[in-house]
């Protein structure tokens, strides 16, 4: 019995292990486009979701510097889950411009992408503790007197600049 576990782990192993270093081939382009829609909701609903009363409390003053908090700490760690969502050649380049702003130069510096992941963490903890301490000027500041994720020093700015081409022309 033990040992039938053991044979199925290893054989489950290995066959994981084995899908994980294909190459994505054609016949698998629909999960790779499946990868690039799950990604996008995941950054529309998830990320954005939790940007937009950020961008509401410097724009609008909506909110209060709790919820400021509260999203904030979500952001924090939602941003670990950003790296996981692009698997290898998920991009531009094998995949249409209209599918995905998502750059080679993702992988070709995968490092870098997981370092500007991990700024958005840092950053949103950072905004988190500020807004606890009830510092409204620094959490002003921080997330940008104008609102928008293009400005914004926490981190989506500087990872769209690098790693996020333009949108493609309709
Ligand atoms: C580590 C890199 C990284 C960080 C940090 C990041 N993004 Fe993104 N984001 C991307 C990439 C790459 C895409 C393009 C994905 C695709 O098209 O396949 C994207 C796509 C999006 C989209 C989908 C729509 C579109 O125009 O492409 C939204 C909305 C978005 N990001 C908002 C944000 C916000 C808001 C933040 C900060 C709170 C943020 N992102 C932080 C890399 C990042």
């Amino acid at each position: 019995m033990r040992l039938a576990i053991r044979i199925m782990g290893f054989v489950t192993a290995t066959v994981v292990s084995g899908i994980a270093l294909l190459p994505i081939a054609p016949s698998q382009a629909a999960s790779g486009e499946e990868v690039i829609k799950a990604r996008i909701d995941f950054m529309n609903d998830e990320i954005q979701g939790h940007w937009k009363p950020l961008a509401a409390f410097v724009r609008k003053g909506a909110g209060s510097l709790a919820d400021v908090e509260k999203n904030a700490t979500a952001l924090a760690k939602l941003a670990e889950k950003i790296p996981p969502h692009f698997p290898k050649d998920t991009g531009r380049g094998k995949y249409p411009d209209k599918l995905t702003r998502a750059l080679p130069a993702i992988w070709e510096d995968w490092a870098g992408f997981e370092k500007s992941a991990r700024m958005l963490a840092e950053e949103s903890e950072k905004l988190a503790r500020l807004a606890k301490e009830g510092n409204k000027d620094a959490v002003v500041d921080l997330i940008g007197p104008s609102g928008s994720y293009a400005k914004t020093k926490i981190g989506c700015a500087d990872c769209h600049n690098d790693f996020r081409g333009a949108a493609a022309k309709k």
